[in-house]
């Protein structure tokens, strides 16, 4: 016999499997510098928190690697818009699937530079371990602990 609670459970299963985190890595063209994209976040941000989205945004030295997380739609449409965007290229999928939690739940978009080294550390174990792209979320969250803002 099934209760409230069950159902109250299963609709909160089904409304957290619906959360959805997309890595990517990309190249900024020359003029999306580290203080430009200072000053276009605070925009990003705003719209950010509209669609619910959160996540990280890590630059070094011209490479860009971005977490979007929230609901599906919403990543999937994010995604697509920043694809087209000709201020960066090269784009590459690290990660795209449903997620539990949010890692970055506290930021509409959270920036850190680093610097190359690990980026590299980063953007390599993601390529080295495509059969566990899972770890490049627990290898974000530890680097990002590590460092202090
Ligand atoms: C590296 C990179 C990251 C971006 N991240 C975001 C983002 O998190 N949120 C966002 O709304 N737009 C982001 N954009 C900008 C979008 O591509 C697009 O220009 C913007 O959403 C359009 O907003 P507007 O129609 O209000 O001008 C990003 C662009 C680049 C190049």
């Amino acid at each position: 016999m099934s209760t409230k609670n069950d159902k109250f459970g299963m609709l909160t299963s089904v409304v957290a499997m619906l959360l959805h985190h997309l890595i990517y890595s990309s190249t900024a063209n020359i003029n999306l510098t580290e203080a430009e994209l200072h000053r276009l976040l605070d925009h990003w941000r705003i719209k950010n928190t509209q669609l619910g989205i959160t996540g990280l945004l890590l630059y070094s030295e011209g490479h860009i690697l971005q977490v979007l997380e929230g609901d599906a739609d919403a990543v999937y449409s994010l995604y697509a818009t920043i694809g087209g965007d000709p201020r960066h290229r090269s784009l590459t999928k690290l990660a795209d699937g449903p997620v539990a939690n949010r890692a970055f739940a506290d930021w509409s978009m959270q920036m850190r530079t680093v610097d190359a080294a690990d980026f590299t550390r980063i953007v390599l174990t993601s390529n080295s371990m495509p059969e566990h792209i899972g770890n490049l979320l627990p290898l974000l969250e530890a680097f990002m602990a590590e460092v202090p803002l």
